[in-house]
Order: structure tokens, then sequence, then C-alpha cells
């Protein structure tokens, strides 16, 4: 149980102990030219490593400590050691999964496959590492309800292609094309207060109080300004910070201060949502338009949702699926996917409620980030819109 609460701050240390050690950028992009002992992920680009390294621990439901090990002195991870008995069996098991999956055996395999999350010999609670294949399963399911609604969908075989039913074409008659994207971005817009009210929004300091899936209630302040991203976590044991200046990230756990890019980075802006209505255009790539679906109601008994669908693409083999409440326009749900190596998907949800105005936008009160590791629930209590914010509360901080 002890070892649950701390997760959240190990995940923290690790991330930057990680990002320290990726710090200098590799000329060749494949792992073994930027890591020190791969043996088995030879041809998987460098930059996939972190993300498959998250997916190994949330099939297993672990955190990198059961396989790796760090410096007890100085708390930095040495990811390249093989003292753990387990990153050896890893290994092994990596390979018993390519061997699969390069086999003509007619099944696509990966760790959660088989470890479902509940390897759980830390007590924590299962994650929900996605394979390819569930997630292509629930977009045939979705395709083929749309199929009964009128058409044959032909759906995506692999999330991230179009979202559900967005093909046109198949068997069984004409389908309704998926609805325009604009549309539903103008609605957005139009919801969240208006173009002009949102471009007067430059700036913006929200606080209030974070209960992590281990009910600890923390303090956070998030400042945010044209592109420039500012979290801070007050955990007891030692604050977390992660910092964007608009070119480089950073990350802090207590004395630990170190660079962040890529995933990671992504992942530490996850609540950069400032400018998301008024730069959405230019945020995602390759914006489509999925079939109006619904999501489950919010409170036991309540009715479901309807919703409009949008999904656009982000570096680093990511997509978002965003659902829009098909009445008032506003965003309810961010659906964040990330492709692994080896086969597998990573999901985080985030849920947007609790909408108010502020200075002429709207405000979510309650967001609510889940994922195989984190079930983080923030509850706004302040937003000062237009507030002065130093531009060196983005740097990153020296160290002292
Ligand atoms: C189930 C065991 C397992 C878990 C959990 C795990 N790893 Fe790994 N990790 C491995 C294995 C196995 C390798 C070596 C892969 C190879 O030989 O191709 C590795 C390699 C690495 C490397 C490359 C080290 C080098 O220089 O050679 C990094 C960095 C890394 N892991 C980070 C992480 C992080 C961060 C986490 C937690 C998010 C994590 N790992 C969780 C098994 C694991
Ligand atoms: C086909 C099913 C299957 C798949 C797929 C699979 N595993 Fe396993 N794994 C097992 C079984 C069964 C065991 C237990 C073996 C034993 O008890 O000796 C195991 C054991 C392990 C162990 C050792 C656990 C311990 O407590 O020592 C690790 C680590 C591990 N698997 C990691 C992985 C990773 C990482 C992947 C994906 C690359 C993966 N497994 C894919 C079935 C699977």
């Amino acid at each position: 149980m002890k070892l649950r609460s701390s997760f959240v701050f190990i995940v923290a240390f690790a991330a930057l102990a990680f990002a320290g050690s990726v710090a200098i950028k590799a000329q060749t992009p494949m792992a073994p030219a930027k890591y020190k002992d791969i043996q088995q992920l030879k041809d998987v680009p460098a930059d996939q490593i972190d993300v498959t390294m998250q997916y190994f621990a949330a099939s297993l439901g672990w955190t990198c400590l059961n396989c790796h090990v760090r410096d007890q002195a100085t708390g930095v991870f040495a990811y390249e050691k093989n003292d753990k008995k387990e990153k050896v069996s890893a290994r092994g098991m990596i390979e018993m999964v390519r061997t699969v999956n390069a086999g003509d055996f007619g099944a696509k395999i990966n760790c959660a496959t088989c470890h479902q999350g509940h390897n759980d010999p830390l007590g924590l609670q299962p994650a929900q590492p996605y394979t390819e294949a569930q997630l292509a399963a629930m977009a045939a399911q979705a395709a083929a309800q749309a199929a009964r609604q009128g058409g044959a969908g032909a759906g995506g075989a692999r999330p991230g292609g179009p979202p559900q039913g967005a093909q046109p074409g198949g068997r069984g008659g004409t389908p309704p094309p998926p609805p325009p994207v604009e549309p539903i971005i103008e609605k957005f817009i139009t919801a969240m207060g208006g173009q002009a009210a949102l471009d007067r929004l430059q700036s913006r300091i929200t606080t209030g109080t974070v209960v992590n899936r281990a009910n600890q209630s923390m303090a956070f302040t998030i400042e945010e300004k044209a592109g420039k991203f500012h979290i801070v976590v007050n955990d007891p044991r030692a604050t977390i910070a992660w910092g964007f200046d608009g070119k480089s990230g950073w990350g802090q756990a207590g004395p630990v201060i170190a660079d962040v890019d890529g995933f990671r980075l992504q992942q530490a802006m996850r609540l950069n949502d400032l400018r998301r209505a008024s730069d959405f255009n230019t945020r995602y790539t390759n914006l489509q338009a999925g079939r109006p679906t619904r999501l489950p109601a919010r409170t036991p008994g309540g009715t479901p949702i309807n919703v409009s669908l949008v999904q656009g693409d982000l570096p680093n083999d990511v997509q978002e699926r965003l659902y829009f409440d098909a009445t008032s326009g506003l965003l309810l749900r961010r659906q964040v996917i990330s492709h692994t190596a080896l086969n597998g998907a990573l999901v985080e949800t985030i849920d947007y409620s609790d909408y108010k105005d502020v200075a002429g936008v709207q405000v979510p009160f309650t967001i609510k980030l889940n994922n195989w590791n984190t079930l983080d629930t923030y509850t706004v209590v302040d937003v000062k819109t237009g507030a002065q914010i130093d531009d060196a509360q983005f740097v990153k901080p020296s160290v002292k």
C-alpha cells in the first residue's frame, strides 16, 4: 500500500531520470544508437522506447523499478543494467512476442494479451492497456453498429485510422458520409465563448486541488501563456513540476531537475488547454470527423450523452479522439492513443465537466485524467484570466 501511494512520485522520478538519460539527441533514430544495452528492440526507433517501456509497465501492472534498478544514493536510474531477473525474463518475452507476430499463426499478440495488467505483486490496481487488436475490435464494433444504422462503415483496422465508420464504402448500401469537421469545431468555438473572447485569452493561472488514485489531495497550479506551460503539484514528498518555455521542456521532482522532450513532454502537457479551441486546426493534423456516437451517462441512472467525434494526429505516432457534446458543443472527452512498438497501444482519457464562464470563456472546473497508472481528478478553485505571468516561470530552474 505504501508503494501504491508512492507510485506517481516514483513515476515522476523515473520520468526525470529517464529524460536525463536521453537529453542528448542521437543522430540515428534506432534504439541502439541512443541506449547502452539494447538486445531485442534493435529495430525500434529510439523515440519509441519510452512509450514501449510504459506499455510494459502498464501491461504487467508494474513500475519501471520492477525491471530496472537505480542508485540508492542519487536516485538516478541505471536502465542499461541487467541486475533484475525480471528484465532478463522480459527480454525472453519480447522475443516470444516477436516470434509469434512474425509467424504465420494468424494471431498478433502483445504483453497485455496474457498479462492483462494483473501481474501485480505491488498491489497496484490493474492497468488498462489496450492491444491494437482490442482497439481494432472496438472500432469494428462501432462500425458494425453504424452499419446497422444504415451503412457499412468499414471502420479502422488500426486505431488512428479514420475514426469509427469514417470510411465510406463496403457492402450493403452506401453509408452516409461522416459529417464535415468544420461545423463541429465552429460549434465548439462558439460554445467556448466565441472567437473574439478566445483571441483575448492570452494567459491564465488556474489553481485548485488534485486527488490521485491513492486518494491523496494536493494543491496544483497551472500557468499558461501563448504556448508556454507550467504545472506544479505539491506532492507532500517533494514538489513535482513540469514546464515548457516555448522551445524546451523540463521536469522537476524535488531537487531533481531534467530536460524532458518527445512523448514525455507531450504527456507532461496534457492539460495545456488555454488555446485548444483557438488553435484547434494548427494543433492537430489530419483532422477527420467520425459518425456521431454516444458517451456513457455521467451519473448512475442518467442518459447517455450524444456526441460529435473528431480525430486528429499529434507527433510521435499519437492520435487524439475528441468528443463534443452534440447539444452544447463543449468538449467532454479527449482520448489520447499512443502507439508503441510490439503491436500495443496505450490509451489516456481526459474528461472535462462542470463548465463555468470565466471572463467570457468556458472553463471546465472538473478534469479527470485516467490512464494505466493514473486516476487524477483536478478540481479547479480559481481561474485568473489575463494574469501577468513572468516568462521566467516557464524556464527550466537552474540547479542550486
Ligand atoms: C517488464 C520489464 C520492464 C519494465 C516494467 C520496464 N522496462 Fe525498461 N527495459 C526492459 C528491457 C527488457 C530492456 C532491454 C530491451 C532490449 O534489450 O532490447 C529495457 C530497456 C530500457 C531502457 C534502455 C536502457 C539502455 O540504455 O540500454 C530504458 C531507458 C528503459 N528500459 C526505461 C524504462 C522505463 C522509463 C520504464 C518505466 C516506464 C521501464 N523501462 C519499464 C524491461 C522493462
Ligand atoms: C503468451 C502469453 C504471454 C505473453 C504474450 C507475454 N507473457 Fe510474460 N509471462 C507469461 C507467463 C505465463 C509468465 C510466467 C512464467 C513463469 O511463471 O515462469 C510470464 C512471465 C513474465 C515475467 C516474469 C515475471 C516474474 O515475476 O518474474 C515478465 C517480466 C514478463 N512475463 C514480461 C512480459 C513482457 C514485457 C511481455 C511483452 C513483451 C510479455 N511478458 C508477454 C506469459 C506471457
